[in-house]
């Protein structure tokens, strides 16, 4: 760790396949971040099992997370990567902070209500508790900054407010975080109902790009994408949401401004432009697939990074935690 920067952290959970709007929301951008912060990533399998999971596909879903993060170009070398219920500072911070949490809070959060309507069978205290994790995991590490996409803007705010409310109730214990946010791609969307964003558990899953989806199927949902009325390929969230989502990934994939991606298409029709979408992401994808499968096969390479991963991080939390146990009053050995 290198005293002078400062702590950036983030987290994906391994629940079902990640699209292109976790690359683009989280990973892409982490990696592009990773070089000037002190950086945490953690695979958030603690989170997953708020909707159940079978777990053989959890461990294996944990494990492909890993290997991703990695292919996309997370240096495990210079980060610290591991998985969230390998370090027990996560769930021993949480408890002390469900004290500061007000039940009404987390029955307002908009991602508690939408997944209570859609698991309406299993509304469990885990899925309310769920923002008080992600507090957790962040304080813990005494985080500057945390980049997320636009959903978990609201999760991000409880934190701070949990942070604050703490440090008022004893003295200054936590570093309040800020969320950082692409002005590009904090929020892209579902291809087939640009008003939604693309999400890993969407009903149709041709709305949504997976990164483990072959080019095949990458370029055929791009070409039944919906667009807009008009026929001008313009930047305009609010007038054409299709449009926009579309350039907007088109910009990310190709490392082109929004202008350049604009201009690109000056005079082309929706045709031409779907599939140019379409191959851009398809040949993105396909070396980072191949350097998963490559990392994937390396169990012992992966197993190494995850403890060292798993110690470091522990190291770090647990300092964090024993000065809180030590505030509440917690009667230390
Ligand atoms: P998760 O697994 O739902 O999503 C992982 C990251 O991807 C972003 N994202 C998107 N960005 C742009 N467009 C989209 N369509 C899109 N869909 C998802 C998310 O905003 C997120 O950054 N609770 C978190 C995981 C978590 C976490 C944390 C994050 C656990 N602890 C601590 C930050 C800090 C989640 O479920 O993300």
């Amino acid at each position: 760790m290198e005293e002078s920067k400062k702590v950036l952290y983030s987290a994906v959970q391994p629940t079902n396949n990640l699209t292109i709007g976790n690359y683009i929301g989280a990973i892409q951008n982490w990696v592009e971040l990773q070089s000037g912060y002190n950086c945490f990533f953690s695979i958030a399998d603690m989170h997953a099992i708020t909707v159940r999971q079978i777990p053989a596909e959890l461990r294996q879903r944990t494990l492909n997370l890993v290997a991703l993060y990695i292919a996309c170009g997370i240096d495990p070398e210079k980060c610290v990567l591991y998985i969230q219920s390998n370090v027990s500072a996560h769930a021993e911070l949480c408890w002390a902070l469900n004290t500061f949490t007000y039940v009404g809070e987390m029955q307002r959060m908009t991602q508690f209500k939408d997944k209570s309507a859609r698991h309406a069978d299993n509304i469990n205290m885990g899925l309310m508790d769920y923002p008080v994790l992600m507090a957790a995991d962040i304080l813990l590490y005494q985080t500057d900054v945390v980049p997320v996409g636009l959903d978990q803007r609201q999760h991000l705010e409880i934190a701070r407010d949990i942070a604050i409310r703490f440090n008022n109730a004893y003295t200054p214990t936590f570093k309040v975080p800020e969320g950082l946010y692409l002005k590009v791609g904090a929020k892209i969307c579902d291809l087939l109902e640009p008003a939604k964003k693309m999400s890993k558990s969407a009903e149709n899953p041709n709305g949504s790009v997976f990164l483990s989806d072959d080019r095949d199927t990458v370029i055929r949902k791009f070409k039944r994408a919906v667009t807009d009325s008009g026929s001008e390929i313009l930047y305009d969230p609010e007038n054409k949401p299709g449009v926009s989502n579309l350039l907007s990934i088109y910009s990310v994939f190709s490392g082109k401004s929004m202008d350049e991606a604009q201009r690109d298409f000056a005079g082309k029709g929706y045709g031409d432009f779907k599939l140019a979408v379409g191959e851009v992401v398809a040949d993105r994808l396909k070396p980072i697939q191949e350097r998963q499968a490559k990392i994937l096969a390396d169990k012992e390479y992966l197993n190494n990074i995850l403890k060292s991963g798993a110690e470091r991080a522990s190291y770090s939390a647990n300092k964090t935690l024993s000065k809180v146990y030590k505030k509440i009053g917690f009667y230390q050995l």
